[in-house]
């Protein structure tokens, strides 16, 4: 066993904060207060090879493994979360499925361009109706010659708007829910579009959208896997897309814990640095200890992955973990920061409003404890 991170995880990490430090920090707090997605930003981590972390040079990645994945979004998210959940969903929900299932062709047609990054991706299983409960979505695919007939909508969609490719589930036969199939949608196929743009509480520089499908073209080459595996393909997905969020949420909470420590030292009541006060430097310390207990379980879902172990279950902890611990992380952080915390001049209060996401999407913690116990009780 070795807790050590090996060079190439070393340089990664290296290299992803010093841009996240020098080219996303800079305006992450404009681009929240604006609702600002920045596509210049994506264009930069596609140089950097961001966009295509694990996948092979045949397909347009870099070749790399889920944990330097895992380490970019860290440290992207330990200054803007929102930056970082944009990488996680195209990485995650977009590229594995297509990765994991695709054809040779859609690979090359789809996966490429996603990971050398021209191609922004997202994912569509959520619906008005069927939230936490998947299986009880309601859009339709009629077949139609050589073309599948979409119909429907899908909410809360990150990338929204922002993505040329989507992968989306609808039902096959409407009557059956185990009918369940995916496809590849262009965001310029007849019939789809892009419906209203959420207001967020955080992760605000991210797109929220609704899409739409109203007698939507798709090909029937872009089914995704099998006709009736989609919910399977759905379920898979969101097994390595919840460790990236867990990512998101240990760095959203080491970015709030730096923040607090630097504070904490410079800030001086009653003629001395309040982190001399017992009452903060022990909330500095059970806040680094659950950051730490965190990290460990998010990267032991990625080398578990990486290695071609079984990983559900763990991605489900580190989640679990990692999204109660940005949340409790951050309000901690917002409290050493007294009154200043509370304003936008430092960045905590951000940190806070995007720490709540984690705690629900890709399943809310509810959710995860439930996969956990299914699990262990199988
Ligand atoms: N891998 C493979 N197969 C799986 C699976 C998995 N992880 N989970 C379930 N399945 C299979 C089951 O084995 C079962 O197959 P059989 O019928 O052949 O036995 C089938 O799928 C149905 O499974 P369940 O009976 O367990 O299904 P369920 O209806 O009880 O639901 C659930 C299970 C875990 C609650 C699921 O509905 C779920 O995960 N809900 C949460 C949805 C979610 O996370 N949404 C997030 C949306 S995406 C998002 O937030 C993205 C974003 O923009 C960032």
């Amino acid at each position: 066993m070795n807790f050590r991170l090996s060079e190439e995880h070393e340089m990664i990490r290296k290299m992803v904060r010093d841009f996240a430090e020098n080219e996303v920090a800079p305006t992450a707090a404009e681009r929240d207060e604006e609702e600002r997605f920045d596509m210049e930003i994506f264009k930069k981590m596609a140089e950097l090879g961001l966009t295509g972390i694990p996948w092979p040079e045949e397909y347009g990645g870099i070749g790399s493994d889920y944990l330097a994945y895992c380490i970019a979004v860290e440290e992207l998210s330990r200054v803007c979360a929102s930056t970082g959940v944009t990488l996680s969903a195209h990485t995650s929900l977009a590229c594995w499925p297509l990765f994991k299932f695709g054809t040779e062709e859609q690979k090359q047609t789809y996966l490429r361009p996603l990971a050398e990054g021209s191609k922004i991706g997202a994912y569509g299983l959520t619906e008005p109706g069927s939230g936490s409960d998947a299986g009880g979505m309601k859009s339709t695919a009629r077949l139609d010659g050589d073309n599948y007939i979409l119909n429907g909508s899908k909410i809360f969609i990150t990338n929204g708007g922002i993505a040329d490719i989507y992968i989306v589930f609808a039902l096959t036969n409407p009557n059956d829910n185990r009918s369940t199939t995916a496809f590849i949608i262009e965001k310029d196929f007849e019939g789809f579009a892009v419906g209203k743009k959420e207001k967020k509480l955080g992760i605000r520089s991210s797109p929220t959208t609704e899409i739409i499908f109203e007698d939507c073209k798709v090909p029937v080459k872009n089914v995704l896997g099998e006709v009736g595996q989609g919910f399977k393909i759905a379920m898979m997905t969101l097994d390595g897309g919840r460790n990236g969020i867990a990512a998101q949420a240990v760095g959203i909470a080491q970015g709030a814990l730096d923040a607090a420590i630097a504070y904490a030292k410079e800030r001086k009541q009653f003629g001395k640095p309040i982190v001399e006060n017992q009452g903060i430097s022990f909330k500095l310390a059970d806040m680094a200890t659950s950051i730490e207990a965190s990290r460990l379980l998010t990267y032991q879902a990625a080398w578990l992955e990486s290695a071609g172990l079984p990983y559900g279950k763990e991605s489900a902890m580190s989640k679990l973990m990692a999204g109660d611990t940005a949340m409790k992380v951050t309000i901690e952080a917002v409290q050493i920061f007294g009154g200043y915390g509370y304003t936008k001049d430092y960045p905590v209060e951000r940190y806070m409003r995007d720490a709540k996401i984690t705690q629900i999407y890709e399943g809310t913690q509810e959710i995860q404890r439930l996969v956990i116990s299914r699990m262990l009780t199988k």
